[in-house]
């Protein structure tokens, strides 16, 4: 064993297999991605819609018509928002950032399992239906709240993504905003074993059940500004700090300046070449602006585009840095009136299909996650119990029974010295 020689990873797991899985590739050089072999994700983003799209990844084949429209219907029946949630969601929205709200009401999910004990796999596909349904509608509720709103029930007319916008804004999607809601549930429904997935499958691996893994991996996890947590937000920020689309080169110069800053929504563990999922998303922005003018989405349509200019001019040779999922999304979300706060709560809503997924396919094999660090501290250093700190008498190194200690100017053995504080404590006490 100590003779064994030490693979350390680069740090972050980088290049570093995890599992094998069924579920979607990710050709990072070429900038491709495929969800369970299926046409290129710019196909599924053109043509499918998200129920089709968790069916595939829950099932691993595309459903016919009657499976679909039951797998339709057993979504709507989950839609509702349970009564703890209102509770959570009231309790915390003032005083906790959304993803904290979002995860709080994700692990509350678990009081409503119907049998905590089916640990099957028709009970573990109950659960992540019962969890994309729900998750959807709550975030919608963290929306309706935080802006003053009351709660809109789902509307069982309206597919997935569609009663999402409309539980969110009150109003009915046309077909244009229901389809460019839809197309982000899609973008964000997998994506292999990035840091969230990761977590859930480290939780999972441990036998705990669905509704730990994707609170703890799933949900925690994502909130963080390097995965999902806020770059699309990040980004969004910028363009409207940016303001006039001629002031874009300048501030991304100054931004870049001595490797200062880094542009959110740019940048990927992955991709070294174009996500093409930021180009769907790019793509279709422009033709919701094309179709739908306003003001706002054009300005900020113009700094974003001359900011990917320039930082393709600048860091995508040298550095292989291109735009992400995240570049494109806070202006597309804005033109359908999704707030900002909720741009990585919707991301959630989205991916938790690809965590339920991820976990069923890990347990069919699984083997808790348990790696190696490499200590590199030192072993044997010397032991003072620290419950000493508390007695100023008692406080002097080598109070100990052995080697030897300074006492008043005098140098004693060890176990002198607890003798004579011994005996100054009694001598103390009985004053
Ligand atoms: N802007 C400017 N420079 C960047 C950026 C960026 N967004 N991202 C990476 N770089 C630079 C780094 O400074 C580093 O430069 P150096 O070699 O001179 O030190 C080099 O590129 C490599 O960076 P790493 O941090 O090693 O790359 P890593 O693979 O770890 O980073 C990450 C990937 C974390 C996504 C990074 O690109 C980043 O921080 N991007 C901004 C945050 C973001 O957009 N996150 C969303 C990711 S997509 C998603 O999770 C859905």
């Amino acid at each position: 064993m100590e003779s064994k020689e030490i693979t350390i990873s680069r740090g972050g797991l980088e290049g570093i297999y995890i599992a094998e899985t069924t579920l979607c590739k990710i050709d990072g050089a070429n900038g491709r991605l495929w969800y369970r072999g299926y046409p290129p994700i710019e196909v599924l983003a053109e043509n499918s819609n998200y129920e089709e799209v968790s069916y595939l990844l829950l099932f691993g084949k595309l459903p016919n018509r009657k499976e679909l429209s039951a797998f339709r219907e057993r979504l709507k029946a989950e839609r509702d928002v349970p009564p703890v949630v209102f509770d959570i969601v009231e309790e915390m929205s003032g005083r906790a950032h959304p993803m904290d709200v979002l995860r709080t009401c994700i692990s509350s999910l678990s009081i409503y399992d119907e049998d905590p004990e089916d640990k099957s796999q028709q009970a573990n596909i109950r659960r992540a239906i019962k969890l994309i349904a729900k998750t959807a509608s709550i975030v919608a509720y963290m929306g309706r709240y935080r802006q003053g709103k009351d709660y809109v029930p789902p509307d069982s007319s309206l597919d997935h993504s569609a009663n999402f916008l409309y539980m969110l804004t009150g109003k009915k999607p046309d077909e244009m905003a229901a389809k460019l809601i839809d197309l982000m549930f899609i973008l964000h429904a997998e994506h292999g074993s990035n840091a969230s997935t990761f977590s859930t499958l480290v939780t999972g691996s441990t036998l705990a059940d669905v509704y730990a893994a994707v609170t703890a991996g799933g949900a925690a996890t994502l909130k963080g500004p390097l995965h999902g947590g806020g770059a699309d937000e990040a980004a969004l920020r910028m363009m409207y700090s940016i303001g006039d689309p001629d002031n874009t080169e300048t501030y991304i110069e100054e931004a870049l300046e001595g490797g200062k800053r880094r542009i959110m929504g740019f940048g990927h563990r992955v991709y070294k070449a174009y996500d093409p999922r930021a180009k769907i998303v790019r793509k279709y922005l422009e033709l919701y602006q094309e179709r739908n003018p306003s003001e706002e989405v054009s300005r900020l349509l113009q700094i974003a585009l001359r900011a990917e200019k320039l930082m393709l001019e600048k860091l995508s040779k040298t550095k292989g840095i291109w735009p992400n999922i995240d570049f494109f999304a806070g202006p597309l979300y804005r033109a359908i009136d999704v707030p900002a706060e909720l741009f990585t709560p919707i991301f959630a809503a989205s991916r938790m299909v690809g965590w339920c997924a991820h976990l069923f396919e890990y347990w069919q094999n699984n083997r808790l996650f348990r790696p190696l660090d490499n200590y590199v501290g030192e072993v044997d250093k010397k032991y003072v119990p620290s419950t000493r700190g508390s007695d100023p008498l008692a406080h002097t190194p080598g109070t100990d029974m052995g080697g030897w200690v300074w006492m008043h100017g005098l140098r004693c053995p060890g176990g002198t010295a607890t003798i004579v504080v011994f005996t100054l404590r009694r001598y103390i006490y009985f004053q």
